[in-house]
């Protein structure tokens, strides 16, 4: 018998627990290896339909599929060991019905491992989230700049300045009336998103929402700056990976080309040493 009682996973009732405590800590992963590195860090590891753009290289999230979420969620879910899961479900895979969502949410889940899914919208995804969240779905919603709806936006704008304020506060009070454990503020005008956040008894994850947030979200290809090209205000980069590979892949490159790589250490002699022989 083992000394130690066995870990319980986090679940959707403890994130939604953590209202008025310590910031939850949320970041992205794709793969394993990442989900790994973020893992002891992260109290939720988000498989976000970014992943559409960050790894598939398609121009919005618009194009992304249920296999794709389904294939590094599962990647994900393997790494972790701490924190808890929640995959985003794609555009085109909730929004027809109640009935079509649960199917596609039930699957996520059954597939993957998750504990939780996430979808964008407010008022016209509440019926949905509560059809979810009745048949044993745990939601998190996304309000605010929903990138999924980029062309009806007409872009990756602030969503909550002027009279657009009153429409996303609703559309976070729906949310969570519909029985969401968590919501996702992306873009919003921070004195809004700390309004939101204080009328909300669930926690607020902000992405460009300001610090009033109960917890905060990025995408780790951002804040790692893997990316040289792409400068949002809100993503602060916390390493310059993208440069760090630039000069690792130049380096390698010339090496190839003056043949000063693989060395000796990096290649196999024709025959072995006598001392490794004897040993083996
Ligand atoms: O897809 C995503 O990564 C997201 C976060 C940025 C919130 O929805």
């Amino acid at each position: 018998m083992s000394a130690t009682a066995p870990v319980r996973p986090v679940l959707p009732p403890d994130i939604k627990a953590r209202k008025g405590g310590a910031p939850l800590v949320v970041l992205t992963a794709y793969t394993t290896p990442v989900a790994r590195l973020v893992d002891p860090h992260c109290d939720i590891v988000l498989v976000g339909d970014s992943l559409g753009m960050v790894l598939h290289g398609l121009p919005s999230t618009v194009g992304v599929t249920m296999e794709m979420m389904i294939l590094h969620g599962r990647a994900v879910v393997r790494g972790l060991g701490k924190a808890m899961a929640v995959i985003d479900m794609p555009f085109g895979s909730y929004e027809e019905s109640p009935a079509q969502a649960f199917r596609n949410a039930a699957r996520i889940m059954a597939e993957t491992g998750a504990p939780a899914v996430k979808l964008e919208g407010g008022v016209t995804m509440a019926e949905t989230i509560a059809f979810l969240t009745a048949r044993g779905i745990p939601v998190m919603a996304h309000v605010g700049l929903t990138p999924q709806s980029v062309n009806t936006l007409g872009g990756y704008k602030v969503v909550g300045r002027a009279d657009e304020a009153d429409k996303v506060m609703a559309d976070a009070k729906a949310c969570e009336a519909a029985g969401a454990f968590s919501i996702v503020l992306e873009k919003v005008p921070e004195g809004l998103s700390g309004r939101i956040s204080k009328a909300l008894t669930i926690p607020t994850i902000g992405i460009g929402a300001g610090v009033d947030c109960d917890g905060q979200v990025l995408v780790i290809d951002d804040m790692l700056g893997l990316f040289t090209d792409f400068r949002p205000k809100f993503v602060k980069r916390y390493a310059e990976l993208g440069k760090l590979a630039d000069e690792a892949i130049a380096t390698y490159a010339a090496e190839v080309r003056a043949r000063s790589f693989p060395a000796a250490e990096h290649s196999f002699p024709d025959a072995l040493p006598p001392a490794t022989k004897a040993k083996s």
